[in-house]
């Protein structure tokens, strides 16, 4: 007697599951190579979570369900794991993107007063319930790309009252979208004006106020240090002190001058050390040797147009845990498109595609201490699923420039379709929910 669950997702041309490696844990060197793909593969969910995965007609003899979702000509991979995004903005930069295009240098424009501190111009004069219905649009720019969590990071208030209005617009979007996440409090990410000539009192503001008023609002803190922003030492005392309230760490290391922030990361115990255009030798060895994991950004370096990708190989022959994310802002890298970064990643950063998206799964989860419940499609996980227009898996990062994905499923519902009129019996009242 077949047992019965809620629903079936049967004939998935590919499924992979990521399940022949350990459900738990960021993984590292051969470990990144194995996914566990079935040949029409089908999985099973109860209560949002999986029950079981194998070949359809095993699955379709050992249980039921009143609903059944035939993925017939489709990839299903894990729902993409985004583990570094910065949502909480007011306004695009498409004029810094024009001055880019002519010459000028991300940093040079930034010293002028433009980039961070222009969007921090635009956030402090929006409302917070605008800026939390934008979020909310950022927010399903994701789910559009096949991607059901996400870190996301404030960091264009710079002032007590404006960081706390990002992290509350934050989660009043996140209320709105089916998206599972991890907040980051990211006051550090640039002196505001009125901080200019006394940077110090800068960081003392953020240690002394704002880390206090946001323990609630955020799970972590975040700091971006690199020469001519928050120095190793800035850097250090907010890590330091963000750590002894509590928070989760991260750190915007060594991404356009290297300063020692991988070491940094490693030291002070972050959940991740994030960019690493260029990290040192030492900072290699750091991560390799601590439980810190090491999200690489290549639509950053691309969107930029700087000569420096991480060097991701030397990481993962170190034995570095590595993972992969957009840095989704609207500066330095203006996309959702967790498929996009597979393509650069693979060609600029020499990944294979196994270690792509090892990468963007469990090792994103990994990064964001949700591995227990996302990353893989191991039996008891969460059933997100990322569904794919894709005759294999073999063909993620291979088809670049349009979107690969067809659906996007989270605790077992389908949320979102790109192609909605394929499954007419999961969107009947007016089509998808979507930004
Ligand atoms: O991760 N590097 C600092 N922060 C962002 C860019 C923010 C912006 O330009 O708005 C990043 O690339
Ligand atoms: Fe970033």
């Amino acid at each position: 007697m077949a047992e019965l669950v809620d629903r079936l997702f049967v004939h998935c041309t590919e499924l992979v599951t990521l399940a022949d490696g350990p459900p738990v844990g960021a993984r590292r060197g051969a470990g990144m190579q194995g996914l566990g793909v079935v040949a029409d593969g089908a999985v099973a969910v109860r209560d949002g979570s999986i029950v079981a995965t194998g070949p359809t007609d095993a699955i379709a003899r050992a249980y039921r369900a009143a609903e059944e979702l035939d993925l017939s000509g489709h990839v299903v991979l894990p729902g993409l794991v985004d583990c570094h995004t910065h949502p909480v903005f007011a306004a695009t930069r498409e004029a810094e993107f024009h001055q880019r295009c002519a010459g000028a240098d991300y940093m040079a424009i930034a010293a002028a007063g433009g980039g961070i501190l222009s969007s921090m111009r635009a956030l402090r004069a929006l409302p917070e319930a605008e800026l939390a219905a934008r979020t909310t649009q950022h927010l399903w720019g994701f789910l559009q790309h096949g991607t059901t969590a996400i870190e996301a990071k404030s960091g264009y208030g710079l002032s007590l009252d404006d960081e706390v209005k990002s992290l509350r617009a934050l989660g009043a979007a996140l209320a709105e979208v089916p998206l599972a996440a991890r907040r980051t409090f990211l006051g550090a990410h640039e002196f505001p004006p009125e901080y200019r000539d006394r940077r110090d009192a800068y960081v003392d503001l953020v240690i002394q106020q704002m880390l206090p008023a946001v323990r609630e609002l955020a799970d972590d803190c975040d700091v971006f240090a690199e020469p001519g922003v928050f120095d190793r030492s800035q850097s250090e005392r907010i890590l330091r002190a963000a750590k002894a309230l509590g928070f989760g760490l991260r750190v915007h290391a060594d991404e356009i001058q290297p300063m020692g922030g991988a070491e940094l990361a490693a030291a002070v115990g972050a959940l991740s050390a994030d960019h690493l255009g260029r990290i040192s030798d030492a900072g290699i060895e750091a991560l390799a040797h601590s439980d810190t994991v090491a999200v690489l950004l290549p639509g950053t370096i691309f969107f930029l147009g700087k000569p420096h990708h991480a060097p991701a190989r030397r990481m993962l022959a170190a034995g570095c845990a590595v993972a992969l994310a957009t840095d989704f802002n609207p500066g330095s890298c203006f996309t959702q498109s967790l498929p996009l970064i597979a393509t650069i990643a693979c060609r600029q950063l020499q990944m294979t595609p196994e270690e792509v998206l090892t990468a963007m799964t469990i090792n994103a989860a990994a990064a964001l201490r949700m591995d227990h419940e996302r990353g893989s499609l191991h039996p008891g996980k969460r059933a997100d699923l990322c569904v794919l227009d894709l005759p294999s898996w073999r063909a993620f990062g291979y088809a670049f420039g349009g979107n690969p994905v067809a659906l996007t499923v989270v605790g077992g519902r389908p949320v979102l379709a790109n192609v909605a009129e394929r499954w007419p019996e999961f969107f009947s009242s007016g089509g998808p929910r979507h930004g």
